[in-house]
């Protein structure tokens, strides 16, 4: 762990616990993720890592043009911040199919896409896109082995593409695999997991072919994934990974392979120091984000060995034998184990550029749509 890499001069008036972003570490990421790609055109990133307008606008400068989203709010900002393509990567169910007939309307500028699983959501889909003289593309959400949402790449998956190209409303808009449960430690069997769908992909788009059914592309992978799938050649492939533009401290242990750097941290401070070898930071699961297992929620790059035995609402309690170096009122920084929920659960990001902060971004999508 570099800790020169998350220096900070000029905290001593940010309130805590607080979002900071190293603009510098995701520029790196961002490059890195165009390395992966080889083109922009080849990428959709996820915006749900972030929901923040300034790192669309960043992708937008390095020519990244479509966008993956997972709520109707991440769309909006998406749309808000001038992004031409935005896919909705999440079953449009319900009232939720007028909204976006509603949002589409309001934003002619903007592309959007959405992915369906089901003949009855693709129905009513179509029922609130031609009602509102709109239409929208629609990728059939494939089942990849995660067992999540989708149909599996056979039959059922062509019927459904079928079905999306004659319904008013809808275009058939391309294939959506997203294979989250691929998170083998090791590269070469990530691999083999990605070439087992390419198989069974290529396949699917024989049969849609014969079919004359148009395919304008395939979205794919998210970030542990993402150098597998940008090695393999289908036409119109998209990678789609969210994370690694900020990346966390969960993804760096268990694939460094990838090369990307966390680039968001959590600045918190100590509260109390309840006896010699505790520390009590204000760093609650309502701070960072309490995925399991209990004891990681997050790295300190400046007390890597502290232990943490206690995650309340407002309260982390760490046990180190360097306790009594501390008094409170001291900062520490902590890499959150799963970036994403940390980020939801902040209105806005300091951002940090030369070691210094010079700014603060907003993470505007981080509610529901208001
Ligand atoms: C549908 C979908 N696509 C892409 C991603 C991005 O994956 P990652 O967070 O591994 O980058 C996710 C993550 O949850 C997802 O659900």
């Amino acid at each position: 762990m570099d800790r020169q890499l998350y220096a900070v001069q000029g905290v001593e008036k940010i309130l805590s616990p607080a979002l900071l972003f190293f603009r510098e570490l995701i520029e790196k990421n961002l490059a890195r993720m165009l390395e992966i790609a080889g083109s922009p055109e080849r990428l959709c990133p996820h915006v749900k890592t972030h929901k923040c307008p300034e790192i669309v606008k960043l992708a937008w400068s390095r020519g990244i043009r479509q966008h993956k989203c997972a709520t109707l709010a991440e769309a909006v900002m998406l749309a808000e911040a001038g992004a031409s393509n935005v896919l909705i990567a999440y079953p449009i169910v319900g009232p939720n199919c007028l909204r976006l007939a509603e949002i589409v309307a309001r934003f002619p500028q903007t592309k959007f896409a959405v992915i369906a699983d089901h003949p009855l959501a693709v129905e009513a889909l179509s029922s609130a896109m031609s009602q509102a003289r709109l239409s929208v593309d629609v990728l059939v959400d494939l089942d990849v082995g995660q067992h999540r949402t989708g149909v599996p790449p056979g039959e059922a998956a062509v019927a459904l593409y079928e079905k999306i190209s004659h319904l008013p409303g809808l275009r058939p808009g391309g294939l959506h695999a997203y294979d989250g449960h691929n998170q083998q430690a090791d590269l070469d069997e990530r691999r083999r997991a990605v070439d087992s769908i390419v198989r069974e992909l290529t396949k699917l788009l024989e049969q849609l072919h014969q079919r004359r059914l148009p395919v304008p592309r395939i979205v794919v992978g998210g970030t542990p994934t993402f150098t597998s799938w940008a090695a393999q050649h289908l036409p119109g492939l998209q990678c789609s990974p969210g994370t690694c533009v900020l990346h966390d401290a969960n993804y760096a242990r268990r694939f460094p392979d990838l090369g990307f750097v966390p680039a968001a941290l959590v600045l918190t401070r100590v509260v109390s120091r309840p006896s010699a070898d505790r520390l009590t930071l204000d760093l609650g699961y309502k701070a960072v984000c309490a995925d399991p297992p209990a004891g990681q929620r997050c790295v300190f790059p400046d007390l890597p060995e502290a232990r943490q035995v206690l995650h309340n609402e407002e309260h982390l309690v760490l046990e180190t034998p360097l306790a009594r170096r501390f008094q409170p009122g001291d900062t520490l920084m902590a890499i959150p184990a799963h970036v994403c929920p940390t980020c939801a659960m902040y209105d806005f990001a300091w951002v940090v550029e030369q070691g210094r902060i010079s700014s603060r971004w907003p993470i505007t999508a981080r509610g529901r749509l208001t």
